[in-house]
């Protein structure tokens, strides 16, 4: 039965022309029922609705902020912001590097939701004075109020509604979280394919780490920080939808990228890694970055030394597909 996330079916975009399309609450409640989850069908038959049953847009808007803002909360807690820059800051110092210190670079947070990541970036000014920060998420509202409370707050950040499949803002590096596990079959190719297409130098996203601890831990934190049904219902779909370590390294492996993890599976403890990133970078930062990473270069690893023997837990024969198909060009 496939995992369904109540929000990816209460608000729906038309991906050509962005606007906001009509969703009826028997859809999604057969739907979700069909999926064998009860419990979400009930969370949705409890959503109002106009008289022709399509889910009252405003009242949606609300709940998503609502969620989004409760999500916040947790992001503050497993300390999102450090832990990319973590990546972040060694990624800017190797491209300032290659850069020769000149210009000004740009980070695209894409599904930014609230813009938490992206506030947090301009408020603790972490990754320096040259680095604009943009988020773009598909869902206008979230947009509108992540905008709301950037100006609210004083920061020099903008957000801009728009499809990660069509991206409306070229970046220096995009980056996102708790994004991938929401792109599933073919298109977690096509997401990656699009930024390599671009004039960015690279990319890091971070997303659950699919581990066997994710489902029981996102049920643990969600269940004790998140109040409304739908945010505690999403948020352990969520850890079970994670993609695994060798669907996202062969998703990423797309051209003119080298395709590294941070922290793969059997590098990690499982009762400290909540979230993790897939990077793809343009191959002539791999050695800037790993002389900036320090030490911590040793986590960053690619398909083929995950081959090599890999790290203890690894599936050697998954590993071995994802290394034949062709990493960096
Ligand atoms: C789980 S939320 C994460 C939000 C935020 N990054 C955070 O960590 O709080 C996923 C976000 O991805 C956005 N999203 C989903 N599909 C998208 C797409 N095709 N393009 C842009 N944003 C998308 C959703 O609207 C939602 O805000």
């Amino acid at each position: 039965m496939p995992h369904l996330e109540i929000s990816d079916l209460i608000t729906v975009t038309d991906p050509l022309s962005g606007a906001r399309l009509p969703v009826r609450r028997g859809d999604v409640v057969r739907r979700l029922d069909e999926a064998g989850d009860p419990r979400a069908a009930r969370i949705v038959a409890a959503l109002p609705a106009g008289p022709d049953d399509v889910l009252d847009p405003l009242a949606v808007d609300r709940l998503m902020i609502g969620v989004h803002t409760e999500l916040q909360r947790l992001s503050e807690e497993l300390r999102v912001g450090e832990r990319l820059v973590d990546v972040l800051d060694p990624l800017f110092e190797a491209i300032r590097e290659i850069a020769g210190r000149r210009g000004r670079f740009r980070l695209v947070d894409i599904g930014s939701g609230l813009g938490y990541l992206v506030r947090w970036l301009a408020s603790t000014g972490a990754l320096g004075p040259n680095v604009e920060l943009i988020g773009v998420d598909l869902d206008a509202a979230l947009v509108a109020e992540a905008d709301r409370l950037a100006r609210a707050e004083g920061l020099d950040c903008r957000f801009v509604h728009g499809n990660a499949f069509d991206l409306p803002e070229v970046a220096t590096v995009y980056v996102s979280t708790g994004v991938l596990h929401h792109f599933r079959g073919p298109a977690l190719a096509e997401f990656f394919e699009a930024q390599a297409d671009s004039q960015a130098l690279a990319f890091c996203h971070f997303d659950i780490a699919a581990t066997r601890l994710a489902p029981v831990g996102a049920w643990m934190f969600h269940r004790a920080r998140m109040r409304h049904p739908l945010g505690r219902h999403d948020g352990v779909a969520s850890a079970r939808r994670a993609h695994s370590d060798e669907t996202l390294l062969r998703a990423a492996t797309v051209p003119g990228i080298r395709p590294l993890l941070y922290e793969p599976r059997g590098l990690s403890n499982p009762f400290c890694t909540t979230l993790r990133p897939v990077l793809g970078i343009r191959p002539y930062l791999e050695d800037p970055l790993r002389q900036a990473l320090g030490r911590a270069s040793r986590r960053l690893v690619g398909a083929e030394q995950l081959t090599r023997g890999g790290p203890p837990g690894h599936d050697a024969a998954a590993w071995s597909a994802t290394a034949g198909t062709g990493a960096a060009r």
